[in-house]
């Protein structure tokens, strides 16, 4: 299992690789995150609005419980969601009571929802729950150059990560090489594309010559990019293996001819949603 660390512009550092819990029950949230933590998985990342904090949190609790890790080898992540951008303090404070936890390793601003206009001051709030000690690093989420700007030229605080989309489909070139100027981590969400990208031949055809999953060959993607990156799974044995990607390496014509694969967006356009007709 590849672990790396990725340094972030805070002094604090993420695992590279981490199980993302996007649509799971409680139940399934839990079961996933315990498998994962049992893996070898170090990062989980979770959010408001996936309604499986509680879930998550009792599947850190169980692994702790059991001696597995401790609550400091953990890095865990949770999200702002639209509705509460104007009162992020108290957001947390009922992320961290479902979850158990007394602090998050990092909290990221969902969305911008610039068409709400109140993302700037949540990244204010933001920035006062880290200096509280509620959250190690802050950071945001499906954000893009014009607001990243606006909120960096603000405050002088600039995000850990953005966490994207981004999957061979969508390789989000220009984002990520305005957030290597900016000293931004890139995070993929949908890193496989909610699965679309598994049957894709380029893909498939790397899974023949090196005897690996579509996912691993996707997740090796990500992580000869440099990207931090969180597949989701709620089966365990695929949790596990979408992490073992260490027994083989793409080469540069295959990373190019994945980047060059068609596909597009499988959630919404940050630029355009939501509206506050949403
Ligand atoms: P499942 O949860 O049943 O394993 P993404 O991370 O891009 O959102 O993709 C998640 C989707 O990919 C889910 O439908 C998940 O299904 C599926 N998936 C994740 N890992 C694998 C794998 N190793 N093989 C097949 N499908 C996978």
């Amino acid at each position: 299992m590849i672990k790396q660390n990725i340094k972030l512009n805070d002094g604090n550092s993420i695992p590279n690789i981490g199980l993302g819990v996007f649509k799971m029950t409680n139940e399934e949230a839990e079961a996933a995150t315990y498998a994962a933590i049992s893996a070898g998985y170090r990062h989980i990342d979770t959010a408001a609005i996936y309604q499986n904090e509680e879930g998550t949190g009792r599947g850190i609790a169980r692994a702790i419980k059991e001696g597995l890790v401790t609550r400091e080898d953990l890095f865990v992540t949770t999200k702002l969601w639209n509705n509460q951008q104007h009162e992020a303090a108290v957001a947390l404070d009922q992320s961290l009571q479902r979850l158990g936890l007394d602090y998050v390793d990092l909290y990221l601003i969902h969305w911008p929802f610039a068409a709400q206009g109140q993302y700037l001051q949540a990244w204010k709030d933001l920035i006062a729950l880290k200096e509280a000690g509620k959250t190690k690093s802050i950071g945001v989420s499906n954000f893009y150059p014009e607001v990243l700007d606006e909120i960096i030229a603000a405050t002088g605080v600039v995000p850990v990560v953005n966490q994207i989309e981004l999957h061979p489909g969508l390789p989000q070139t220009e984002l990520r090489a305005y957030h290597e100027q900016k000293q931004i981590v890139t995070e993929s969400w949908s890193p496989l594309g909610q699965g679309q990208m598994l049957d894709n031949t380029v893909i498939t055809d790397l899974c023949t010559k090196y005897g690996v999953t579509a996912a691993q060959v996707i997740v090796r993607w990500h992580l000869q990019h440099g990207l931090v990156v969180i597949p989701k799974s709620v089966n365990a044995a695929r949790i596990s293996s979408n992490a073992y990607v260490d027994g083989f390496a793409l080469t540069d014509a295959e990373m190019e001819a994945i980047d060059e694969i068609a596909g597009g967006r499988v959630g919404p356009d940050p630029q355009a949603w939501p509206t506050l007709e949403d």
